[in-house]
Formats: structure tokens, sequence, C-alpha cells
């Protein structure tokens, strides 16, 4: 009897392994060489990043370095982690300050030169906090209206000849711009110039479209940066970072003009 349970349990293992291995083989390969494939793919492809020396522009030019991207790293001032990232050929383009209203980007289309960039990613923002009370500071509203609001259309203006067929304008946006979603109330120069430049990625998605450029609105989360720390809360920048580019790849033609969180949620606007 034994004997007889062990040859049936030999022969079963025969038939499952000639049905099941091969098939974890084939699929191992195709996983490998789907990887491989989209690895070589983005090794092709160039980014520009405004913000890139912390927070989530930082963590958006660690991961798109290891997917090979060539990199435009584009800041105020650089940082010790910015400078230790493999940009792939690209490079950093210091003293780009999108808060001055004359604000002369020459000197970053100097560095960018005749380069295609198949993904430009306007990520540099401001917050700060005003409420309907004396925190009420109207400098502070149209500060932020210029580094937020104008110059993510003001940085896509300055390289417009860099964008060819298919490339990918985001803006990192916040769904504190979306009007729908507005039950708290406060906030007004973040709430306001984040509203206006889902506007303005709305009207450049238009106005791109016979480019066939594509342009989207990013929502990154809840994110532990600088930005945030007086709430002390939110994702870290590696998760957000992660789930963007994950929304960076699956946009399109096709989704032009959408306003997404990085989990994939379709957001109002
Ligand atoms: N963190 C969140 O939870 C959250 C949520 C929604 C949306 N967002 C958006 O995500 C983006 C990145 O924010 P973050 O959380 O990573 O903030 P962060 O850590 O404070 O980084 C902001 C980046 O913007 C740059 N920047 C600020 N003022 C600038 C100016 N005048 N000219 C050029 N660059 C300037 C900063 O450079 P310096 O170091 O020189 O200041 C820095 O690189 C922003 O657009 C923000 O509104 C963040």
């Amino acid at each position: 009897m034994f004997i007889m349970d062990s040859i049936i349990s030999i022969i079963k293992l025969f038939i499952l392994k000639r049905s099941v291995i091969p098939n974890l083989v084939s699929l191992t390969c195709r996983a490998i060489m789907h990887t491989v494939t989209r690895i070589v793919q983005m090794s092709e492809l160039t980014a520009l990043i405004t913000g890139a020396n912390k927070g989530i522009g930082l963590a958006l030019t660690q991961q798109l370095s290891a997917l090979k991207f060539k990199i435009f790293a584009v800041c105020r001032n650089t940082s010790t982690e910015l400078n230790s990232v493999d940009l792939n050929q690209g490079s950093i383009v210091e003293n780009i300050d999108l808060s001055d209203p004359i604000c002369n980007l020459d000197p970053l289309k100097v560095a960018i030169g005749s380069t295609s960039i198949n993904w430009l990613i306007n990520n540099a923002g401001i917050l700060s906090v005003e409420n309907f009370d004396e925190t009420l500071d109207f400098d502070a509203v149209r500060k932020q209206f210029e580094v937020n609001a104008i110059g993510p259309i003001r940085v896509t203006n300055a390289l417009k000849a860099n964008l060819i067929q298919n490339s990918k304008v985001f803006i990192i946006t916040s769904r504190m711009g979306s009007i729908s979603d507005n039950t708290s109330g406060g906030m007004y120069g973040y709430r306001m110039s984040k509203a206006a430049v889902n506007m303005a990625g709305k009207s450049l998605a238009v106005d791109l479209k016979p480019s066939g450029i594509s342009v989207h609105l990013l929502h990154p989360g809840m994110v532990k940066t600088d930005m945030t720390k007086r709430w002390g809360q939110g994702i870290s920048t590696e998760e957000s970072a992660a789930g963007l580019i994950a929304q960076m790849q699956s946009s399109s033609m096709e989704n032009t003009g959408n306003f997404k969180h990085m989990n994939g949620e379709e957001l109002p606007w």
C-alpha cells in the first residue's frame, strides 16, 4: 500500500512538473523580458524635473535615475543628496528661481540646448498658510501664484521647442486646488494657486494636443516633506514618487488633461 501510494505521488509530481514548471519558467522569462524592455525603452528617455534638490522632486529624480532616464535636475541650489544621483549624462541646472516675476529662463534654455524632453515634470512649489484672519498676507498669496501657478507655464513655455511628439508634461498639483473637494476652507494662497495651475494644465492640454504632446495634473498624496512638516504626517517621498511614476507611465494622449491622485484615483476639479 505504501509503495503504491509512493508510486502514485511520483507520477502526480511528474505530471505536475511537466505542466507547472515549464509554465513557471515561461512566466518568469516573460516578466524578466518585460522589465528589461521597459528599462531599455526608459533609457532612451529624457526627463526634466523642477524642484529636484529635495522632497518629492528628489525622490522622482532618484527613481527615474534607476530607470535610466537622462535627467536635467532643475533647482535653486543643489543638495548633497542630488549631487549623489547618477543623472545618466544629464545635469544639474542651478539658480532657477521661479518666484521672480521677471524670472529669466534663458540660462535654463542654454543648459538644455536642443535636447528633446520626453517627460517635463513641473514639481517645484511652495505652501504658506493664510486663513481668513490676521494670517491673510496678500504678498504670500501672490508669491504662491508666482511659483505654483505661473511657474509651470513659464517653464513649459521656455522649453516648448524641446517638446516633441509623444512628450508628456506633468504638473505636480494638489487636491487642495480642487474646488469641489474643498470642505475645510482656508489656505487661500495655496488653494487658489493650485486651482489656477489646474486650469493652466487643462488649457495646455488643449493647446499642445495638435503637436501630440499630452499634459497631466498629478496629486502626490499627503507626503512627509519640508512643506508638510508642520503637520508631521504623510507617506514617504519614495512611496509618492513610485505612485507618480506609475501614473506617468500610463499617461498618454488618450487621457491628456486629466487630474489624478498618485494612487490612480481620478480627482474632481
Ligand atoms: N508634500 C505634500 O504632501 C504635497 C501634497 C500635494 C502637493 N504637493 C506638491 O508637490 C510639489 C513638491 O513639494 P514637496 O512636498 O516636495 O515640497 P518641498 O520638499 O518643500 O520641495 C519643494 C521644491 O520646490 C522648490 N522651490 C520652492 N520655491 C521655489 C522657487 N521660488 N523657485 C524654484 N524652486 C522652488 C524647492 O526648492 P528650495 O529647496 O530651493 O526651496 C524644492 O525643491 C509641490 O508642487 C507641492 O505643492 C506636495
